[in-house]
């Protein structure tokens, strides 16, 4: 039996689930007018928000709170803040209020407890580190780590000194990394020897010395995680270097639209864009995100399962619970080690709130022996979160009863690297919580559906997602140096409205998100762009051409299927094998295709445009259309002949 007990947060009603009186009584915010009421002066009411939940050294003048001149817009212009200050100085009346619980992967390895005082001494500490190593305001730093607690150390070094980081997926390879260091220009790396992967140790150190190779990195501090020796003038230990260093470092005031950090995504292109975001808007939406969205409290422990690698680590796991002063665990490791209990042990050891995750994880736990989930006792949880990918309604349901009890509301939040907090989704207090369905923009914001063209469409029809002005405060401020980028990429099309590259539709007036209109895949919730993915294969020396397409993945939402053309004409033994350990090379194992098909011959438009839709049309056994504007119609029939009897769609 799923074990029901603890409070209930929703009710059922016409058959959605909407907040109990007890949620309703004790949340954050349970007003569903907030959402008209905000809009009638959104300018003035992300300022009543950005005042009042956040310390800021000078207040902007109130006809700067909001600057547009699109493309490019800022907010709370002039005003004063300090990143660091916001997330830990300003708690230390309750410095001994836990920040941070830390899950090592080896159940033998006792979890590390970081109360706020311990860890403004340490982000103290390290930012002197930094200093001694001439990292100044506006240099960026680049940040390899794993799910470590020196990551969030190093991150907030960087705000306190006002230097921007650059975090870099861990599971990325060697040559990912090199490219955003190189992209980045930065001058030190922080990462470490290794993590615990699955019981084993797994070097980490190996990549970065590799892509450190040609760069402008010049240090390279280095988190003993697994006691491996690191040799060499340019690496220094973490510790020794905090145990040399004086215990305060004076917080750099920064301008609230200073950025605060870059992070790489992919786009449609080859070539990661580095994604840059300012400290005070971002730093208003993170906070009020979490104590609207997840109704996140104080003393409440919340376990975002996010790697710090992606935004949803960055805003959720690390900085927006530690804007609000509550706890946020960490876990180092796989989800299924040492057995797939793990993750719902560590809900019952640590008395977990709020836990958000992504449908990924939703799905895999879904297909496992349910006793190894019933056997927890889950009733600490209030507040369940998904993200990164549309969820299916049999997955929602099998959360909100298996995990949830029954008990919490699931909110279900749409947002992106790009707009660095979530920006559509249902309030934890205010609801309704209805399977597949996202819910409304965060109060203060607005979204459309529109055609092509940039008009509204019918209500129910399905469209295109835009946000209109004025644009979130935790969007991005730009693409690391390109402007072009970032005009193509996101107002090109629409001019006035920001181009999510996602569609959607309306459902009982809140929006359902689609998936994305562009060339991005999400792989495990992971972002991934065909064209990165097709470079990378490109770049072998025994590939003459290759299209990218992905197909829908029961677990994963979606795969990635390569079909190559070599040069030499045939596949060697084992060439399959051996182009996806070059994929593992060039991105990481996150971007390894499921399958690659060796075929004569692409599908092709006369002026040389690969034909993924017919790709993708036989991948699925749909019929594919458009054969009349190809110059080589015949080699349709050809790669569909490879592909018969090979039962891709059940693998
Ligand atoms: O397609 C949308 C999907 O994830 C994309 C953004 O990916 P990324 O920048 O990696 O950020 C992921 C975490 C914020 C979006 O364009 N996406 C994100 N959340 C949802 C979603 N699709 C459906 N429902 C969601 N809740």
């Amino acid at each position: 039996m799923v074990k029901k007990k603890g409070i209930k947060w929703v009710v059922k009603r016409d058959g959605m689930y909407w907040p109990s009186e007890a949620m309703k009584k004790s949340a954050n915010m349970s007003d569903s007018k907030i959402y008209s009421k905000s809009m009638k002066n959104p300018v003035a009411f992300w300022e009543g928000l950005a005042r009042e939940g956040l310390t800021w050294e000078k207040e902007w003048e109130s006809k700067n709170a909001y600057v547009e001149k699109l493309p490019y817009f800022e907010w709370f212009k002039g005003g004063k803040i300090n990143f660091s200050v916001n997330c830990v100085d300003r708690h230390m009346g309750n410095s001994s209020r836990t920040a941070l619980i830390w899950v090592p992967e080896p159940v033998d390895e006792k979890p590390i407890i970081l109360t706020y005082g311990e860890l403004y001494n340490k982000v103290n500490r390290f930012a002197n580190v930094l200093k001694k190593y001439n990292v100044k305001k506006g240099d960026i730093v680049s940040i390899y780590l794993p799910m470590v607690p020196e990551a969030l150390i190093a991150m907030l070094a960087c705000a306190r000194i006002g230097a921007i980081h650059s975090v870099v997926f861990s599971a990325f390879s060697a040559d990912a990394l090199k490219a955003r260091i190189q992209d980045a220009e930065a001058k030190i790396l922080i990462t470490s020897d290794g993590y615990y992967r699955r019981g084993k140790p797994e070097s980490l150190i190996k990549k970065a010395k590799s892509a450190i190779k040609k760069t402008t990195i010049k240090n390279v501090i280095v988190v003993d995680r697994i006691g491996k020796k690191v040799r060499g003038k340019m690496f220094k230990d973490f510790e020794t270097e905090m145990a040399d260093v004086d215990s305060y470092a004076k917080p750099e005031i920064m301008n609230s639209e200073d950025p605060l950090f870059i992070l790489y995504t992919s786009g449609t292109t080859g070539k990661p864009k580095g994604v840059v975001h300012d400290t005070g808007g971002y730093a208003a939406q993170a906070y009020w995100t979490c104590k609207w969205n997840f109704d996140l409290k104080p003393e409440d422990t919340m376990w975002c399962t996010a790697d710090v690698g992606w935004i949803t680590g960055h805003t959720y796991a690390f900085y927006g619970p530690l804007l609000t002063g509550a706890t946020s665990l960490v876990y180092e490791g796989g989800p299924d080690f040492p057995n797939p209990g793990r993750w719902w042990k560590i809900i019952q050891d640590h008395k977990v709130n709020i836990f958000y995750t992504a449908p990924t994880a939703i799905r895999m736990f879904m297909n496992i022996n349910q006793n190894w989930i019933k056997k927890y006792d889950l009733s600490s949880l209030r507040v369940l979160g998904t993200v990164g990918e549309p969820i299916d309604k049999v997955s929602w349901m099998w959360y909100f009863n298996t995990i949830g009890g029954g008990r919490c509301p699931i909110i279900d939040t749409w947002w992106q690297t790009e707009t660095g907090g979530t920006l559509i989704n249902t309030l934890a207090g205010v609801g309704p919580f209805v399977p597949t369905i996202s819910g409304k923009s965060f109060p203060g914001l607005s979204h459309k559906i529109v055609n092509e063209e940039g008009h509204s469409v019918k209500k129910g029809n399905k469209g295109f997602l835009v946000q209109q002005s004025p644009f979130a405060p935790s969007m991005l401020h730009g693409v690391f140096k390109n402007h072009k980028k970032y005009v193509d990429t996101y107002w090109k099309k629409y001019k006035t409205m920001y181009d999510t590259s996602d569609g959607a539709y309306m459902d009982r007036g809140l929006i359902r998100i689609t998936g994305r209109t562009d060339d991005v895949m999400k792989v495990a919730g992971h972002r991934l762009s065909t064209a990165e993915l097709e470079n990378a294969i490109h770049d072998n020396s025994l590939v003459l051409d290759v299209a990218v397409v992905s197909m829908p993945d029961k677990i994963k939402g979606e795969a990635p299927i390569a079909f190559v053309v070599l040069k030499s004409g045939k596949a060697s033994k084992n060439l399959e094998k051996k182009l996806k350990s070059y994929v593992d090379s060039k991105i990481g194992p996150t971007a390894r295709p499921r399958r690659i098909f060796f075929v004569a011959d692409l599908p092709k438009t006369r002026s040389g445009k690969i034909m993924r839709r017919i790709l993708k049309a036989l991948l699925v056994n749909e019929e594919p259309k458009g054969l009349m504007t190809l110059v080589n119609p015949e080699s349709v029939a050809k790669i569909d002949l490879i592909l018969q009897g090979q039962n891709i769609l059940k693998k």
